[in-house]
């Protein structure tokens, strides 16, 4: 039978963490200074910095947005070292800027990668209604089924009480309906801040403590958080949600669908996914950067599609020869 070992290959995340580590110790000085555009150059000046040396091609599908001046991991932009694979990349060099301005947990820095023209680009409509679990959520879940159906249906499969079940949101207004339908359910919220991509990967993370992640947030991020959960088996839907009518009709142009259910596959085609993430502050995926005497300290979480890997990476380095 064909398996992980038949042909083993390079595993491209492992030199793709330099860069998310990287990013995580450039905005470190930062926690909790409340300047959260500081925090967020820093890191993706170290992110970018660092992707320059990795044996791949990679087109930013998703980046930090069209910035017409200095250089800034842009949609588009061209990152690697010219050689290797051609890859589609998602960056966020920290997902949670205003958490680590604030000091707050749960701020990671982030990339993903697949093969060329595989992520769907939906950087023209700002907005996603998501619904994320583990495997046990293929074949049962259904986003365009009631939450409170939804629920019942994952606790079944799960074989628990609906009382037993968690589920991240993002605290918006946009998701004030869905926090009462999870509650009058039954079931239990874990509201978070920010940073519904690590609250994804956790719905579908054997272990973790949420069953399911739901909620309006970040299109871009759920293209991100896809291939985290491809290498995990899990499950992902999403439907865009344009917040005006000039979005729509960009999205549209774009080649965008709405009122449209993006599976796993439509959001990033292929099995050939990494995903990988850096603690900024602490959080249930990662822990954050931290200083320990002369070292700084990191936990880096990658995940692979293809070999169905999850690996931690802890780093140290040494503060002089990167902070000073
Ligand atoms: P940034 O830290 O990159 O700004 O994103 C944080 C985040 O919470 C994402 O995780 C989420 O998908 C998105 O923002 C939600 O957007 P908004 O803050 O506009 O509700």
């Amino acid at each position: 039978m064909d398996n992980a070992f038949s042909h083993p290959d390079r595993n491209l995340a492992l030199e793709l963490v330099r860069a998310t580590e990287a990013a995580a110790i450039r905005a470190m000085p930062f926690i909790g200074r409340g300047d959260k555009n500081a925090a967020d150059g820093a890191a993706v000046d170290a992110m970018r910095t660092f992707l320059g040396t990795v044996n791949f091609q990679g087109t930013i599908v998703i980046g930090e947005g069209e910035k017409d001046n200095a250089p800034m991991l842009f949609n588009g932009e061209v990152v690697g070292n010219g050689n290797g694979p051609e890859c589609d990349i998602a960056v966020d060099p920290i997902d949670g800027t205003s958490l680590t301005a604030a000091g707050r947990g749960h701020a990671i820095s982030m990339l993903a990668v697949a093969d060329r023209g595989s992520m769907l680009d939906a950087s023209s409509v700002f907005y996603m209604e998501k619904l994320v679990s583990g495997a046990d959520g293929i074949g049962v879940l259904d986003i365009t089924q009631s939450l409170g159906d939804n629920i019942r249906e994952l606790a079944k499969k799960k074989r628990v009480s609906v009382s037993d079940i968690k589920v991240a949101i993002l605290d918006r207004p946009r998701n004030v309906d869905a926090i009462e339908e999870i509650r009058s359910a039954g079931a239990n919220t874990r509201l978070i801040l920010d940073g519904d991509v690590a609250a994804g990967i956790n719905s579908a993370r054997p272990d973790s403590r949420i069953d399911m992640c739901y909620g309006v947030g970040g299109s871009p991020e759920g293209v991100a958080t896809t291939c985290a959960i491809k290498a995990l088996g899990g499950f992902i839907q999403g439907r865009l949600m344009p917040g005006s009518d000039e979005e729509r009709e960009r999205g549209a142009a774009a080649g965008l669908k709405f009122d449209y259910v993006y599976s796993a596959d439509e959001l990033v085609a292929g099995d050939n996914t990494f995903f990988v993430a850096t603690g900024v502050t602490d959080g249930e995926l990662v822990r954050g950067v931290r200083r320990d005497g002369p070292w700084l300290k990191t936990e880096s979480i990658i995940f692979r599609s293809r070999s169905g890997t999850i690996r931690r990476v802890n780093s140290d380095y040494l503060v002089e020869r990167w902070l000073d």
